[in-house]
């Protein structure tokens, strides 16, 4: 792995990463433009900023298929490393457009890019010359519209459903089911293994949801997409979505996440109130490996 360069490298080899002690709106203000609040799934800026700095190096390249309004490229931009993204909706990828124009006036020193498009194909949208090239993944798929949503406090409260579209372009993962969700994820890892150096990093954060009650396990799917990949699962961390002071741990829910935890605690379910997620951590073999070939035929490359 490449040596951190955060400035407290004992931060970067614990599994546990404090990445809300700064709230979202205070870790994105002044450094992403205001129209970023429009997305209903952004990752909270320290993740992204820790991810790279605990496995890549200045000058190194760093990928997002999913880039929405870009967190990872502006993060991985003012660190000096290179980002590139890929976006299905011309919605967000216009903000992360701005997301990176604001970051170079601010001196960020890293270049930047946005792709629209289908990461299922990725391979196809990014230049061939950058196979092999990329050091890090970082990204997050889209979780399901039913655990997004928005609120604004102005003079009222405003409480909106903030779909990524009306919901019929399947191409957007946001709109399949998990197993089409899970399969359309590991076709956009495998476009991405074969973007990755060998013995790069793929970072994925992701936390399940409940349909109906039930819960919907989308971390173990995510570990299944890598694998199918050809990826392997190395490490297994949580990213704080609350802060740690005085040794507590202070959250910092939705107004959704509050509501449906305590629908559900009313029902005699008893859940308890998110407060990380899951991040999910997969390195690029060096080489690949031939197995031999079995008698049923089974075996091959992994
Ligand atoms: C969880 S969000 C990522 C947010 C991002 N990390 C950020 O901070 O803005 C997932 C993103 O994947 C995008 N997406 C969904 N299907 C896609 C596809 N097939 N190709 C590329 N992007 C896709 C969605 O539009 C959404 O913006």
């Amino acid at each position: 792995m490449a040596e951190p360069s955060n400035p407290d490298p004992r931060a970067q080899h614990l599994s546990v990463w404090a990445t809300a002690q700064r709230t979202g709106p205070v870790q994105r203000r002044g450094r992403y433009v205001p129209e970023s609040t429009a997305h209903p799934a952004r990752m909270l800026p320290a993740i992204a900023a820790h991810a790279i700095a605990a496995y890549t190096n200045p000058g190194d390249l760093v990928l997002d298929p999913m880039c929405g309004i870009g967190t990872t490229l502006v993060e991985a931009v003012h660190a000096g490393r290179d980002g590139i993204g890929v976006e299905y909706e011309s919605r967000w990828s216009d903000i992360a457009d701005a997301n990176l124009r604001h970051a170079r006036q601010q001196g960020a020193t890293g270049r930047g890019g946005v792709i629209r498009g289908d990461a299922t194909a990725i391979q196809s949208l990014v230049p061939a010359a950058l196979a092999g090239q990329v050091a890090l993944v970082v990204t997050s798929p889209p979780y399901g519209p039913t655990v997004h949503g928005h609120v604004a406090v102005g003079d009222e409260l405003d409480v909106r459903d903030n779909r990524y579209n009306d919901g019929s372009d399947k191409g957007n993962l946001a709109y399949r089911d998990l197993t089409g969700l899970a399969d359309g994820f590991a076709d956009i890892l495998r476009g991405c293994a074969t973007l990755l150096r060998p013995g790069g990093t793929v970072v994925v954060t992701a936390r399940p949801w409940r349909k109906r009650g039930e819960l919907v396990d989308l971390p173990s799917a995510v570990i299944g997409a890598g694998v199918r990949a050809g990826l392997v699962p190395t490490e297994r961390c949580v990213a704080l979505l609350a802060a740690v002071r005085d040794g507590q741990l202070v959250a910092r829910p939705s107004f959704f996440q509050l509501r449906s935890v305590r629908k559900a605690r009313a029902a005699g379910t008893p859940m308890h109130l998110i407060a990380h997620e899951d991040v999910l951590i997969f390195t690029k073999p060096e080489s690949s490996v031939q197995l031999p070939s079995t008698a049923d035929g089974a075996g091959g490359r992994r």
